[in-house]
């Protein structure tokens, strides 16, 4: 039987909580399948901090490497706002991020049917939305160089070589391709420099894929045209720091930041993440919702591991428990049926994602 290691990093806030939900999944998929997991947890964040006094111990960053795929929680917490820059919890991340040398960050926002009402936006504005954000993740602002402090000065520089915009732009036409065809570059070419270069060279690589339509947008208007209307987008191509900015503001449509998935791709061993934060107020109450973590946990099946009808099964499975009117607390007010606890919801998916029995 093939045995996928899988390495999870759990990490701060409700980190943990939604981990265990989504391995709970897999475990449950994996019993209909001729494949099996196997976990092996690292530190990361805070807790890693507290441990070892690193916010990314090298023995990580190995764990990672010797694996099929990376799940991860999130990271942070007032706690740890105090330290020195590196040794924050998100210094932990973007340096994990920087090591695997995953610069391809995928995060799709799609609006449930059944969730049309959780939306901030009129159901007929954001019925349908299914848009990727294709986000460049180990460059830009916050990597770039110079950086630093000098008095009341502070600085950092927003800076991408041909090179890096390349490959971004590849896997955003490569997933148009797949998708309805369409890639919007997002970019601030009226004032940057390096937002020319990168206008220039996305448009150099759309030659490369005739049959996709590119166009460039302000980051300032696509912020606007988000809300005023997202389905004009397919898949939005953008650098580290606007990706950031614009996928919060995508996962809106969707009424909770809790149901959205990430990969982060691009070299040999991925890391599939929810996109929210470690929400250390509402940990440990079992309240958190995991949705956005199982389905990460799909991403990964798909993306990593090659395994597309059992994400697809998961994927179902979610779709399910929200049409039967089960809500975690972040949702309770939108056509509930009933309020579930972190754990119950991860229950039912996986009961409803073991379709083979
Ligand atoms: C994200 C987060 C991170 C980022 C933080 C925690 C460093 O906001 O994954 O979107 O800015 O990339
Ligand atoms: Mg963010």
């Amino acid at each position: 039987m093939k045995k996928y290691k899988i390495c999870l990093i759990k990490g701060d806030g409700i980190g943990p909580e939604i981990i265990d939900e989504a391995v709970k999944v897999l475990d449950a998929v994996a019993s209909c399948e001729d494949f099996d997991f196997s976990y092996e947890e690292a530190l990361m964040g805070g807790c890693a901090y507290d441990i070892t006094g690193d916010p990314l111990p090298q023995a990580t960053i190995s764990s990672a490497m010797n694996s099929d795929a990376v799940l991860f929680g999130a990271i942070g917490g007032e706690k740890w706002d105090a330290l020195p820059r590196e040794k924050r919890p998100e210094s932990g991340l973007l340096r994990f991020r920087k090591e695997l040398g995953v610069f391809a960050n995928l995060r799709p926002a799609v609006v449930y049917d059944d969730l049309i009402n959780a939306s901030s936006l009129k159901p007929e504005v954001v019925k349908g939305v299914d848009l990727m954000v294709v986000r460049e993740l180990i460059g830009g602002i916050y990597f770039g160089e110079p950086k630093g402090r000098e008095g009341d000065k502070a600085y950092n520089t927003m800076v991408y070589s041909r090179d890096e915009i390349v490959r971004i732009a590849r896997v955003a036409f490569d997933i148009a391709m797949e998708r309805d065809k369409r890639v919007c570059s997002i970019d601030k070419a009226n004032v940057l420099d390096v937002s020319q270069l990168w206008r220039e060279v996305v448009e150099e690589v759309a030659s490369e894929y005739p049959e996709v339509s590119l166009t460039h947008m302000y980051v300032d208007n696509a912020a606007m045209q988000l809300i005023r209307d997202p389905r004009q987008f397919d898949v939005m191509l953008t650098g580290n720091i606007f990706g950031d900015i614009l996928s919060d503001e995508a996962s809106m449509l969707s009424g909770s930041i809790g149901l959205l998935p990430s990969a982060s791709v691009g070299s040999k061993i991925g890391v599939y993440e929810p996109i929210h934060g470690s929400a250390p107020d509402i940990a440990g109450q079992g309240i958190a919702n995991p949705i956005a973590t199982i389905s990460s946990a799909s991403m990964m099946l798909r993306y990593a591991l090659g395994e597309q009808a059992t994400a697809d099964k998961i994927d179902a499975a979610i779709k399910q428990a929200l049409t039967e009117g089960y809500r975690t607390k972040d949702l309770a007010q939108f056509d509930a049926k009933e309020v579930c606890s972190t754990s119950e919801i991860g229950s039912i998916i996986a009961n409803y994602a073991v379709k083979c029995k």
